[in-house]
């Protein structure tokens, strides 16, 4: 049967199979190729779609934006301040507003819960730009970015989350490695793993596929031999900036750093969802580094730097792949 994800949401990968999510990336490839070569894809022409940020963006929302152009779309964003959703509106009110006006919508904010409420409610595919607990549109891109400098496929390869190992890139990644049959491991502290029920689940699934799910401290033990080392920031977008302190002192002993990436297979790549603080070239690196006298964070200058760092493929595949997500679902 050929996979239609017609008419569907995309709210996390648990909801997709491994067969939709192989497909979701191969057509990421074909738009890849598509834009590459210049040759025009505006397969959605007429549609519109809206952009809902409750937290800020730069490649998501640009992901949206030039994939939802390319493909013929009319785009609104509605940042933070400029709608009434959830001030003097409820979400299923907003929903039932937006989904008359709109083909499809991506949402950006805080609980999951949030963006499932939007999805019942909208009668139109909603996308899931990321929420506390997930953040499935960047896995589609990672997986995407780690298929082209792994050309044998996806299966068996040893992924390695390294730092808050509990945040929603995390768990995602966590849930796209099980369904592909990848080995992921999350190398961090006990207080920040990913919660039990998501582990599990994941583990079940891995067991269907020959993938594995590993939790552990042990820096030496996770990047030994690995394929991918990942990481992100060390306090996500929501929580309050009195953790700064705490999660420093608690996840430096997870930095990614030359020697980490030295323990990994001869062929490794680094990865980074960004932004990320790797020098002290923004407001809140400045401040951390005034402050506690910490100048790179979750990577090292000279690894995000590096020529095993794949960052900006990551990045311009979020807009091959938000487009596949996009032309898939509402085509
Ligand atoms: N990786 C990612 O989602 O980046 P933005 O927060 O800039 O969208
Ligand atoms: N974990 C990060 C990801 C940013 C793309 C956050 O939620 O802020």
């Amino acid at each position: 049967m050929p996979v239609s994800l017609s008419g569907r949401h995309f709210l996390k990968l648990l909801d997709y199979t491994p067969e939709e999510i192989r497909y979701l990336i191969k057509l990421s490839k074909e738009f890849k190729n598509l834009k590459l070569t210049g040759t025009p894809h505006r397969y959605l022409e007429g549609k519109n779609i809206v952009l809902l940020f409750e937290k800020t963006s730069t490649r998501t929302r640009c992901a949206f934006e030039v994939a939802g152009m390319d493909l013929g779309m009319g785009v609104t964003y509605l940042d933070p301040g400029s709608s009434q959703m959830g001030k003097k509106e409820s979400i299923e009110d907003t929903a039932r507003v937006l989904g008359r006006m709109y083909d499809g919508i991506e949402y950006r904010g805080f609980a999951q819960e949030i963006v499932e409420d939007l999805a019942a409610n909208a009668g139109v595919p909603v996308w899931n730009g990321l929420t506390t607990e997930f953040h499935p549109t960047q896995m589609i891109a990672d997986m995407l970015t780690i298929e082209e400098n792994f050309p044998q496929g996806l299966k068996g390869l040893k992924f390695v989350f390294m730092g808050d190992a509990q945040n929603n890139v995390a768990n995602s990644l966590m849930v796209v490695c099980a369904k592909l049959g990848m080995h992921f491991v999350a190398c961090g502290p006990q207080e920040q793993m990913p919660k039990d029920d998501l582990v599990s689940e994941a583990k079940r699934i891995a067991e269907e596929t020959g993938g594995s799910v590993t939790l552990t401290e042990d820096v030496d033990e996770a990047a030994k031999d690995a394929h991918v080392i990942y990481t992100d920031i060390w306090v996500s977008m929501g929580e309050p900036d009195d953790i700064w302190e705490s999660r420093i002192k608690l996840l430096e002993p997870y930095r990614v750093t030359q020697e980490v990436m030295d323990k990994a297979d001869d062929d490794a790549i680094f990865m980074h969802c960004l932004p990320s603080f790797h020098d002290t070239k923004t407001t809140i690196g400045k401040d951390i580094s005034e402050k506690f006298g910490v100048s790179e964070m979750e990577v090292t200058d000279d690894v995000f730097e590096s020529t095993k760092s794949k960052v900006f493929d990551e990045a311009e595949n979020r807009m091959h792949t938000i487009k596949a997500v996009m032309y898939a679902t509402l085509s």
